[in-house]
């Protein structure tokens, strides 16, 4: 999105700034989590009642991708290596269970965009925690779209 106004981009040194980049990892193998489950959940969720939400799921997956696109560059910028490793995907049979388990996953996922934006703004990187809000804004609303889906709101 836009650059870092840190002047500091790539020390290492600083705890502050290698705690973060360890989170901003953990974010992104839960991007990769989350692209694999919505992938596979979209296609495999069965009966007529999830219909609507089959086809949302879709789009979670690609903005789940931009999300991860967006977590790697940052990490790329701050210095570190972007993890090749997603977060171990889960898996039901049950329609409903996968639901279960993706609202389990963004409201994790969420949790943790909040420590890691709490984290960027310690840190001086306010381009990073505008990204990770925009990030955020959108985990809601899948979080929104799975309790509409399993009737919890
Ligand atoms: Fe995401
Ligand atoms: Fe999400």
């Amino acid at each position: 999105m836009t650059k870092s106004n840190s002047a500091d981009a790539g020390d290492l040194s600083n705890p502050g700034r290698k705690e973060m980049l360890e989170g901003l990892n953990g974010d992104l193998a839960r991007e990769y989590k989350a692209i694999i489950q919505y992938v596979v959940f979209s296609a495999a969720l069965k009966g007529g009642e999830y219909y609507d939400i089959a086809d949302q799921l879709k789009k979670h997956a690609a903005q789940e991708l931009s999300h991860a696109l967006e977590v790697a560059r940052q990490i790329d910028y701050l210095g570190g290596n972007p993890t090749v490793t997603p977060k171990p995907a889960e898996f039901s049979t049950s329609s409903k269970k996968m639901l279960e388990i993706d609202l389990s996953g963004e409201r994790e996922t969420i949790r943790n965009y909040r420590d890691r934006i709490r984290q960027a703004e310690a840190a001086g990187e306010f381009a990073l925690s505008e990204a990770l809000r925009d990030i955020i804004a959108e985990e809601q609303d899948h979080e929104i779209d799975l309790k509409d889906a399993l009737g919890l709101r």
